[in-house]
């Protein structure tokens, strides 16, 4: 199956690229069919646009509430064929009535081993903590922050003269290669979300 994704960016959008990177080879089983920004300076419009992909700026600004900044995005979305939203740094905490509507449909990215570290700051408190291993996580959205089931985790070794930045530059080569991984489990129907909120993952 081939699967239509819109991609949710705030920032330098090197997940998006990834994602569009694997989206480019035909047998890869998805496609970008739109992104969308809430920051227009977001670095990662450039990737969108090098693949002539549809984009919008929704400046969450713009709007009095969260609920009606996510029932523009909803509306966006609705305008294209969407079957999975992947965040890829969107740095918005989207309503529990959007995260409702699509239910099973949101796939987010986060820069630690889930479940810990959920939230901001994550390579900065894995040094802290003094961790040996760190890594990254694709999972579905479900209400709670960084707290959905996990699709794909890949892990890498914290060196003893890491910095947050060398350490976010490791685990993020590993992001570019788990997101597509995850895209890809899901377009080959081997993992699926569970109305409990689990996750199936089929061999
Ligand atoms: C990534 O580390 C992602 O895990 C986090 O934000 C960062 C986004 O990077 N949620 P980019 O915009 O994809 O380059």
């Amino acid at each position: 199956m081939m699967l239509n994704l819109a991609v949710l960016i705030s920032g330098s959008g090197s997940n998006l690229k990834a994602i569009l990177d694997a989206c480019s080879a035909d047998a890869f089983p998805a496609r970008v069919r739109v992104v969308i920004s809430n920051n227009k300076d977001a670095g990662g419009l450039a990737h969108a646009t090098h693949y002539k992909i549809p984009v919008h700026v929704i400046d969450h600004r713009d709007f009095t509430t969260r609920e009606e900044f996510d029932e523009r995005i909803h509306t966006v979305l609705q305008s294209y064929p969407v079957d999975i939203i992947c965040l890829a740094g969107f740095m918005r905490i989207l309503s529990a009535s959007f995260i409702n509507q699509w239910a099973g449909r949101i796939l987010n990215i986060h820069p630690s081993l889930l479940p810990a570290y959920k939230g901001l700051h994550t390579h900065k408190r894995v040094l802290e903590n003094k961790e040996s291993v760190s890594g990254c996580s694709v999972h579905f959205v479900t209400a709670g922050l960084d707290d959905g089931p996990i699709i794909v985790q890949k892990s890498v070794p914290v060196m003893a003269d890491d910095t947050p930045d060398t350490l976010a530059a490791r685990v993020l080569k590993e992001e570019h290669k788990a997101y597509p991984e995850a895209i890809r489990l899901l377009a080959e129907g081997r993992v699926c979300f569970l109305p409990d909120g689990g996750v199936e993952i089929k061999n």
